[in-house]
C-alpha cells in the first residue's frame, strides 16, 4: 500500500517537461489530483549535481504521494542516479522515462529507444528496482518504438520487478499524430497484474471515464488537458460533465506567484507566458491579451494584466 493508498481509480498527472513544474503541480493538487510526476530529469544531469536539476526534482509541500522520473539507459549512470535520490527525503518514487520519442534522447538510447531492446530496458528497470530505496519502482511507456509491441513491453516491465507502469497509447514513431490506441492498452492491461495507468488524448471526465472502463485501467494520466485547465482533476474526481472554473484569476494569480516564488523574476515570467495562453485559450479578447503577456517584463505588469483579464 505506502504512500499510494489505492491503486484503484487513480487519477495521475503526466510529466510533461516545461510544464508540469512545482508551482504547477502544487495547483493540480489542490484540485485533487491523486499522484505527481517530476519533469523527466537526465540520470547525466544528476550524476553531475547540476543545480538546476536539483531545483527540478524539489516537490511542493502538498504532494505526497510523488514520483521523480529519470532517463537513462546505461545501468551504472542510472545506479549512480538512484543513489543520489536514495538520499533527497520525500520522493516516493523513481519512474523510468521510456517514452520520450526526441531526437536527442533516442539518440543517446534512452527514452522510447529502450523499447526497441527489451533485454536493455529491463536491466535498467531491474537497476533502479535493486538500488532504490523508495517505495516504488514505475515505468512510463509508449506502444513501442516503431511498431505496436506493447504486450511484450507491458510484460517485460512486470518481469523487471515494476511495481506500476503508465502506458501512453501511441509508439514513439507516431509522436502525437493519431489517437491514442485505447484498445492496445486494454490488451496490456490484460497481460500482467501490476497497476497500469492508461495514458493519451484524455481530456474531459467522459473520456476518462470510458477510458477507464474500456481498457480497465487502474488509473488514468493527463497530461496536455491539464494544461491551461487544471480544474480536470475537479471534475474527473467528482463526475462532473463541466469544469467549474469560477475562481479563475485567483487560481492563475496563485500559480503566477508560484512560478515566481519558485524560479525568481526573469524566468518566472518567460515561464508563465505559456500557461497564460492556455488559461486564456476561448476567452473574449484572448489573442490581444496573449501579444501582450509576450512582451511583459515586469512581475508587476504581467500581475496587472491577470488580474484585468480574468
Ligand atoms: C510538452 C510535453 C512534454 C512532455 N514531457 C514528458 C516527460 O518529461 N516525461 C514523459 O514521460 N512524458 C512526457 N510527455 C508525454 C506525456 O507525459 C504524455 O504521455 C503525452 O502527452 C500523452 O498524454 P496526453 O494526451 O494526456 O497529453 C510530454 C508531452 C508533452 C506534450
Amino acid at each position: 500500500m505506502g504512500t499510494i493508498k489505492s491503486f484503484d481509480n487513480l487519477v495521475v498527472l503526466a510529466p510533461l517537461a516545461g510544464f508540469t513544474d512545482l508551482p504547477f503541480r502544487s495547483v493540480a493538487k489542490k484540485f485533487g489530483v491523486d499522484l505527481t510526476y517530476s519533469e523527466m530529469i537526465n540520470s547525466n544531469a544528476l550524476v553531475h549535481h547540476s543545480k538546476k536539476t536539483f531545483h527540478m526534482i524539489e516537490k511542493a509541500p502538498n504532494e505526497t504521494p510523488y514520483i521523480v522520473q529519470i532517463a537513462g539507459n546505461e545501468p551504472e549512470i542510472v545506479k549512480k542516479a538512484v543513489l543520489i535520490l536514495n538520499e533527497i527525503d520525500g520522493i516516493d518514487g523513481i519512474d523510468l522515462n521510456c517514452g520520450c520519442p526526441v531526437k536527442k534522447i533516442i539518440k543517446t538510447g534512452s527514452g522510447s529507444a529502450l523499447l526497441d531492446d527489451l533485454d536493455q530496458f529491463k536491466r535498467v528497470i531491474e537497476t533502479i528496482k535493486e538500488y532504490s530505496n523508495k517505495e516504488y519502482t514505475s515505468v512510463k511507456v509508449r506502444l513501442g518504438f516503431k511498431e505496436k509491441n506493447h504486450v511484450n513491453i507491458a510484460k517485460a516491465v512486470e518481469s523487471a520487478g515494476a511495481d506500476f507502469m503508465a502506458i501512453h497509447g501511441r509508439t514513439a514513431a507516431q509522436m502525437y499524430k493519431g489517437n491514442a490506441d485505447w484498445d492496445a492498452i486494454k490488451e496490456a492491461k490484460a497481460a500482467i497484474s501490476i497497476p497500469l495507468f492508461a495514458n493519451g488524448d484524455i481530456t474531459d471526465y467522459d473520456t476518462a471515464k470510458h477510458v477507464k472502463e474500456h481498457t480497465k485501467a487502474d488509473g488514468i494520466m493527463i497530461g496536455r488537458g491539464a494544461i491551461g485547465n487544471p480544474w480536470i482533476f475537479y471534475q474527473i474526481k467528482n463526475s462532473l460533465g463541466v469544469t467549474p472554473k469560477d475562481k479563475i484569476k485567483e487560481i492563475v494569480l496563485e500559480h503566477f506567484h508560484s512560478i515566481i516564488e519558485f524560479y525568481g523574476e526573469d524566468t518566472g515570467i518567460r515561464t508563465f507566458r505559456k500557461h497564460l495562453h492556455t488559461y486564456s485559450k476561448g476567452q473574449t479578447d484572448s489573442s490581444e491579451f496573449r501579444d501582450k503577456v509576450n512582451t511583459i517584463i515586469s512581475a508587476n505588469e504581467m500581475e496587472q494584466t491577470i488580474i484585468n483579464f480574468f
